[in-house]
């Protein structure tokens, strides 16, 4: 009885903290991603509204932009529509660059049209119609896009648990392991997952693999491996300047101890601390980074640096994967700053897949 009250209490206590903990969170970093940078305060939050209104919103996942997103950023004056009816009283208009499949319709005077896209450019030109818009923002995981809005970002971490490292070292008993789900890619990371394998272990996890890792989420399951295995590859389905997704965040989030092996943006090294990874284009083969993976998964002293160094930092990625939530709450601090975009794109290049490389390293 006893023992079941304190449970019940510990649980909520654990609870309330979690809780805190994602207020906390999306009240510091929705609005702006630069840690350092405070955000003004909130003007006069009654006195003036603004409507965003998504004209083109992706057709994935149904019902992903909930009417009451912006109930979470720091300014509350703003709200979202999907109602193309409202276009005339809209401030903002949101095209996703996959839905635009349409020629533009009328542009009201300063109405602000954002291109939106969070999908890494995949060598195909944009659709016809695009070239016929008149954007003013764009909005994407780009660092160059007037609403940044990354799928996550690295902080130094405010937790200093102890740790015993060597315990946590003792435990990893396994090299490497892959969760994956779409098996073939048009940048051969399976090519090279399979030459990799054959110089060290690696255990694939989801759909293209053998096994199984249950579990309710894809970062429940992650937690699950890093327990017993030392390296978790992130590969990202494509290699293009800033596109670094949750596969690489997820693991640099609170207790996994993991070291991720990166594969990915050009500019990886830009986006992440050092010699807390693993970077598959500094190796001139398959060969070669296994080489390295076993000198550092072999030495304990060398591991454990890296997850040391790692625990100094902690990834905000949006615990719903809610990333346009972050978007929003970005463009309407704009909105309200009555920001102007100084920026000449060519959106045309800024899509298409020259911010891409080609793989090196097989
Ligand atoms: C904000 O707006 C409300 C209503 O328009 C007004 O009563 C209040 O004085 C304003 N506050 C500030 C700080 O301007
Ligand atoms: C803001 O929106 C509310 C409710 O939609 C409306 O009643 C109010 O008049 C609007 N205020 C302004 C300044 O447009
Ligand atoms: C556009 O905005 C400017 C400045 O905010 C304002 O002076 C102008 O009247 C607006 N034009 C229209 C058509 O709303
Ligand atoms: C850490 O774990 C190792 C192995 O599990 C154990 O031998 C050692 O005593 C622990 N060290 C501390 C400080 O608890
Ligand atoms: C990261 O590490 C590399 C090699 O260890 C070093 O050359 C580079 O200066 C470091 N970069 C930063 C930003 O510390
Ligand atoms: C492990 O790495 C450390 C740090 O680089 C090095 O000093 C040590 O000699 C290595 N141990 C072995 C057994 O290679
Ligand atoms: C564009 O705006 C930024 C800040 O908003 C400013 O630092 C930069 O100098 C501007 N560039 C041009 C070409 O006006």
């Amino acid at each position: 009885m006893v023992n079941t009250l304190q449970q019940r209490t510990g649980t909520t206590l654990l609870v309330m903290w979690i809780l805190l903990a994602i207020v906390n969170l999306i009240y510091t970093n929705y609005p702006n991603f630069n840690p350092i940078k405070m955000l003004p305060a909130p003007k006069n939050e009654s006195s003036f509204n603004f409507t965003i209104l998504l004209y083109a919103p992706p057709i994935y996942p149904k019902n992903y932009y909930k009417i009451d997103f912006l109930k979470k950023c720091v300014f509350h004056n703003c709200k979202i529509s999907f109602d193309r009816s409202l276009l005339r009283y809209s401030d903002a208009v949101i095209f996703f660059y996959k839905e635009i499949t349409f020629k533009p319709p009328y542009k009201f005077p300063n109405q602000t049209w954002i291109l939106t896209n969070f999908e890494a450019p995949n060598f195909k030109s944009p659709g016809k119609y695009i070239k016929y818009f008149e954007f003013d923002w764009t909005m994407s995981y780009r660092q160059d896009s007037d609403v940044y809005v990354p799928y996550g970002i690295i902080k130094e971490s405010r937790i200093h648990a102890k740790k015993n490292y060597s315990s946590i070292y003792a435990m990893k008993t396994y090299d490497v392991a892959w969760i994956v789900s779409n098996c073939k890619t048009k940048f051969r990371r399976e090519e090279y997952v399979e030459k990799l394998s054959r110089y060290i272990d690696i255990d694939i996890y989801g759909k293209c693999g053998w096994n199984s890792c249950r579990g309710s989420s894809i970062f429940q399951c992650k937690q699950r491996l890093s327990k017993r295995y030392k390296f978790m590859l992130a590969f990202e389905n494509s290699l293009c300047k800033d596109y670094l997704t949750e596969k690489i965040f997820h693991l640099y989030r609170e207790n996994i101890d993991i070291i991720p092996i990166v594969r990915g943006a050009p500019n990886t090294e830009e986006h992440l601390p050092n010699n807390t990874f693993v970077l598959v284009s500094d190796f001139k083969s398959p060969k070669d980074l296994a080489h390295r993976l076993k000198t550092i998964g072999g030495n304990e002293t060398l591991y454990t640096e890296m997850l040391k160094q790692k625990d100094k930092y902690t990834a905000f990625s949006d615990p719903n994967e809610e990333t346009g939530i972050w978007g929003l709450c970005r463009a309407c601090q704009l909105l309200n700053d009555n920001y102007q975009s100084n920026k000449t794109m060519d959106i045309a290049k800024w899509l298409s897949g020259r911010s891409c490389i080609l793989p090196s390293d097989l």
